[in-house]
């Protein structure tokens, strides 16, 4: 399998609730390594930005005023099959269908505010991962 990246989001429901210790550790306890994190608050522009191909869905205002209520932590995190295992690790994007276990089933209240995101394909993990990091803040290795 090949090594992957991916860009996770933890956020601003994640924050607010003091989880960022809680499902940071539940990541690195599933095999991810962080190549790069920060503790950032996005505007309602940059928020609109990262989830513009979502722009005509009924539900972006809300995405983008919610993205954009509080700090937030996004991850550049690392592992065989990435995209994949992290989707697997956080669970269905609206928490009632998550699977028990998963990081939106224990710790989410909704679709909206569903505590973390994850990338849905490599290609779309280095947009994603750009749209935060600098070459410069991403580590090459953790040792
Ligand atoms: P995320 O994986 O970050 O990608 C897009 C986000 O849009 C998704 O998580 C949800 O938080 C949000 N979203 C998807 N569907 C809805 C919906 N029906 N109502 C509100 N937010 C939604």
């Amino acid at each position: 399998m090949a090594v992957e990246r991916t860009l996770t989001i933890l956020k601003p429901d994640c924050v607010r609730k003091n989880l960022i210790g809680t499902v940071t550790a539940q990541i690195q306890e599933a095999g991810f390594s962080i190549k790069a994190l920060k503790l950032t608050r996005l505007t309602k522009e940059t928020a609109g930005g990262f989830y513009a191909v979502h722009k005509e869905r009924p539900f972006f205002g809300e995405l983008v005023e919610f993205m954009s209520s509080g700090p937030c932590v996004p991850m550049i995190l690392e592992k065989e099959n990435a995209i994949e295992d992290f989707r697997a690790l956080i669970g269905a994007t609206n928490p009632a269908e998550a699977e028990e276990g998963t990081i939106r089933a224990q710790f989410a209240d909704s679709v909206g505010e569903n505590i973390v995101h994850g990338s849905d394909s490599v290609e779309n993990g280095k947009i994603e991962g750009a749209y935060f990091f600098a070459e410069s803040e991403v580590v090459a290795n953790n040792s």
